[in-house]
């Protein structure tokens, strides 16, 4: 089934919502008309039956060419301080949306990834690059700091001389050094991509979703607490988890205990 909200289109077929940035013309770059598309289409998608996994790409050669610097930046800023407060709460609310989505997400970085496009890119869980992709904090280059989060998602993920050389140089960096860097998961040559990505699609689509959701929340959480902090939240969470899926674990347990159909160690039981 496919949706098209013009800057932003998606299909879902076999349990993966494929949902691509798309406005190749303008290298995918996030006008507050794309981030408003997005915003609806990851509410359309989130809570529907036949989605399992979420996958974030873009039309063309760009994942996001970074915000729209002239519909996001000039255009909002003609509008002064309520008009430029307008178009982040549209950029930064569905990245927010997307760090917190019901659903496992997966970004596959199909070519350029700038500045703004850091957001949405560790919004997703998990992210995989083409080798050919290049990403960048171009901001530095036309006279900004990577604000929106760019400059949190560069520390949060690279080592700090990594991510001041990539902050302050503004030079790219391509797929497979995004990767060796942290920014990514895994490269691979383009033509390869979208196979990975859907072979990984296919593994977390096969997991309890329940505790898949409980136990992405909770890596983003605990970073931030002490130990002993985190040891409460993760006793919580698992009891809330618990909960919305009495049946599932018990099954989990059941099937290697008394069944003996698999190894929790070595995959995943037969929801
Ligand atoms: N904002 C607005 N328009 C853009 C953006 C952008 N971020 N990126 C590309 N476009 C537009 C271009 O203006 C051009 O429009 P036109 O056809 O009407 O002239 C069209 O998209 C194609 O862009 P080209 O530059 O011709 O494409 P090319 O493939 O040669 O280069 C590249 C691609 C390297 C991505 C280049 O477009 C670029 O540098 N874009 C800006 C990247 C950037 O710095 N983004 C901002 C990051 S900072 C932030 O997000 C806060």
């Amino acid at each position: 089934m496919a949706n098209d909200h013009d800057t932003v289109a998606y299909d879902v077929e076999d349990g993966i919502a494929w949902l691509r940035f798309n406005r190749p013309d303008k290298r995918n770059a996030m006008s507050p008309t794309l981030n408003r598309a997005m915003t609806a289409a990851l509410d359309e998608l989130e809570f529907r039956d036949d989605v399992s996994v979420l996958v974030l790409t873009g039309e063309g050669q760009a994942w996001t060419a970074g915000m729209d610097l002239k519909e996001y930046f000039r255009e909002t800023e003609a509008h002064g301080l309520k008009g430029v407060r307008k178009a982040q709460s549209e950029s930064y609310g569905w990245w927010r949306r997307l760090r917190w989505y019901q659903k496992p997400t997966i970004a596959m970085v199909n070519g350029w990834c700038f500045g703004g496009g850091y957001g949405p890119l560790y919004a997703c869980d998990l992210a995989f690059a083409a080798e050919e992709a290049k990403f960048g904090l171009s901001e530095i280059n036309w006279g900004i700091l990577p604000g929106g989060g760019a400059t949190k998602v560069a520390v949060e993920l690279m080592p700090m001389r990594k991510a001041m050389y990539h902050a302050m140089t503004g030079e790219m960096i391509d797929g497979a050094t995004a990767a060796q860097w942290g920014l990514v998961n895994e490269a691979l040559p383009l033509d390869q991509l979208k196979a990975r990505v859907t072979e990984v699609a296919n593994v977390l689509a096969a997991k309890n979703p329940v505790a898949l959701k409980a136990t992405k929340d909770a890596v983003r959480r605990v970073g931030l607490m002490a130990y002993d902090e985190a040891e409460d939240y993760l006793v919580r969470a698992q009891e809330a988890a618990n909960s919305f899926d009495n049946e599932g674990r018990k099954e989990g347990i059941r099937q290697f205990i008394d069944e003996k159909s698999y190894k929790p160690g070595l995959g995943a039981y037969d929801k």
